[in-house]
């Protein structure tokens, strides 16, 4: 089959079998391309929420379509492929984060939603890197646990009165671009405004212009008047942002700057999945219901 016959394979059985196909940010291009929606974790969950839909098709990575499925729990949700992880999510266990809740009692634990279902399960409030300071300020406390990211961690402390005591995950994708990468780019684009990921590290965050979500990108490159950006996220957030500004020039500061979980997801796997109506995703109720908790007091907090 060519990239075109697939591509309108895809799109008849999705009418066929009534399925929403999400594609995340960080997807391959053609992904992107064929998807209904395209957006960041969260964005895409609310949609599998809201859908009518009976199916949901979620290219992205697991933890993802979890959170499809805690908040969308009567709609068939697939993961085209089932071995699309996250290696940050994979860092925090229930039993670690058991453990530092007793080492610290009474704070509230604020998860990323970069996490599995059974962690958000044991937290009190989920949050985004777009929401994060939001929600930690929302919270009466004056100490807060904060999961799994340590980079994201740092950033909300630095931007916060409260006390933080993170755990010591991290994106393996963002935490390895250097600052020789991005001071070399900068060198060479003195005209460039440098955008990056909270994921990144203070070291990084410290070099840039402005800090926000990879959905907070595609905002900030559309109403800013420059025409240059130097962009500290995974390479696939390239697809958009050259598709939505054509006159502006977007250069990544490193080739490392890939997920390779985000990448698995390829063409045929997504008309397996339509054609199998597999691999599922679902959570148990048990677990539903105490992450739905957690990512329903997220929501209740205003973007
Ligand atoms: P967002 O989807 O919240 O922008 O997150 C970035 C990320 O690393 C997702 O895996
Ligand atoms: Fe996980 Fe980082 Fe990949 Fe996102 S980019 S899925 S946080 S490893």
């Amino acid at each position: 089959m060519t990239q075109e016959e697939m591509f309108k394979e895809i799109r008849r059985l999705a009418e066929e079998r009534d399925a929403l196909l999400l594609a995340h940010n960080y997807q391959r291009d053609e992904i992107q391309a064929v998807a209904d929606i395209t957006g960041d974790s969260l964005a895409l969950s609310l949609e599998a929420a809201r859908t009518e839909r009976k199916v949901i098709v979620f290219c992205g990575v697991h933890f993802m379509a979890e959170s499809a499925a805690i908040l969308a729990p009567e709609k068939i949700v697939l993961l085209p492929r089932p071995d699309a992880g996250c290696p940050m999510a994979d860092m925090v266990t229930v039993e670690g984060l058991r453990e530092m809740k007793a080492r610290l009692p009474g704070r509230p634990v604020v998860t990323y939603v970069n996490s599995s279902a059974v962690v958000k399960a044991e937290s009190d409030i989920c949050c985004t890197s777009a929401n994060a300071v939001k929600v930690v300020n929302s919270l009466d406390a004056d100490e807060v646990i904060l999961v799994p990211d340590r980079n994201l961690g740092r950033y909300i402390a630095a931007n916060t009165d409260k006390k933080c005591h993170f755990w010591e995950g991290y994106c393996p994708t963002h935490d390895r671009l250097a600052v020789e990468e991005v001071k070399q780019a900068l060198a060479e684009h003195p005209d460039a405004l440098f955008m990056a990921h909270p994921e990144c590290t203070p070291e990084i965050l410290a070099l840039a212009h402005h800090i926000c979500s990879t959905t907070g990108m595609y905002g900030f490159a559309k109403s800013n008047p420059a025409k240059k950006f130097i962009v500290g996220t995974e390479a696939g957030i390239l697809y958009r942002l050259r598709l939505e500004n054509p006159d502006k020039e977007f250069i990544l500061p490193s080739r490392r700057l890939i997920c390779p979980n985000m990448k698995l997801t390829a063409l045929e796997d997504v008309l397996k999945s339509l054609q199998t109506l597999s691999p599922r995703v679902t959570v148990p109720d048990e677990v539903r219901e105490k992450a739905r908790v957690a990512l329903e007091r997220m929501l209740a907090i205003p973007r």
